[in-house]
């Protein structure tokens, strides 16, 4: 169930059976040369609405801009500023809450998210905490890359190249949903420098075409598509314990 393709009185009804939601969370960045803008939005939500197909689950519109001010230094970049994106990812979650859904579960697409997202959690459990009250939800942050099977995969699939930005398993993802949007272009180097990530001048320096340690050249379509059946697997499983604790 899609809810941004539901009624109010589908989601009502919905709530009196399961008050679980599942939020595709990324962000719109470059992603090199040869990777789409919306890589880190588009693997969460390609994933979480196979599984949707697969699965009784309800998921949710996707957060498609994050955390990501370390790519601005390349066109088409869209980023909140972490306090922005916590403020805004407990508007979510409280809007949900006043709903009845008590477990919401954060499908993330972004590295850079990881940190602030962790933080609006702390930001939003230390209301209840100071006052001394139950929180009346649960929260859980997941990495579609961190799925059960996934890093396997991909260190099967690349085991030179993966990197950590513009790898070739979330572009294969992609391309695998969009086939009629795959890009190529000239590796160059083959595989992309590594190094720390402060802010966007030193960002465009160190890493001149946005890659991180990757080779995006090796992402095909069959990849993709072997990355999202294991991930929507891992995802209708990981789903399964959430929705007991
Ligand atoms: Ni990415």
């Amino acid at each position: 169930m899609l809810l941004h393709l539901s009624t109010w009185p589908e989601i009502d009804a919905r709530l009196k059976q399961s008050r679980t939601v599942v939020i595709p969370i990324g962000s719109n960045e470059q992603h090199g040369p040869m990777g789409l803008l919306g890589t880190d939005w588009l693997c969460p939500e390609i994933i979480a609405h196979a599984a949707e197909k697969e699965a009784d689950i309800l998921v949710a519109p996707t957060f498609n801009i994050g955390m990501a001010q370390h790519h601005l230094g390349f066109s088409g970049t869209i980023s909140l500023r972490p306090s922005t994106f916590m403020a805004a990812i407990e508007d979510w979650v409280r809007s949900l809450s006043r709903h009845g859904f008590d477990r919401i579960y954060f499908l993330n697409g972004h590295g850079g998210n990881v940190a602030t997202i962790e933080a609006a959690f702390s930001q939003i459990y230390s209301s209840y905490s100071y006052a001394a009250e139950p929180c009346p939800f649960i929260l859980k942050l997941k990495n579609w890359w961190d799925l059960p099977g996934i890093s396997r995969l991909a260190a099967k699939l690349y085991p030179n190249g993966h990197g950590s930005h513009a790898t070739p398993s979330e572009i294969a993802v992609t391309f695998a949903a969009y086939p009629d949007h795959v890009k190529s272009a000239t590796m160059e180097p083959q595989i992309a420098p590594n190094g720390p990530i402060r802010d966007a001048l030193d960002y465009r320096f160190r890493f001149p075409d946005g890659r991180i340690g990757s080779d995006s050249s090796l992402a095909t379509i069959e990849h993709g598509k072997e990355l999202i059946a294991a991930s929507v697997k891992g995802l209708i499983d990981d789903l399964k314990k959430f929705d007991g604790e």
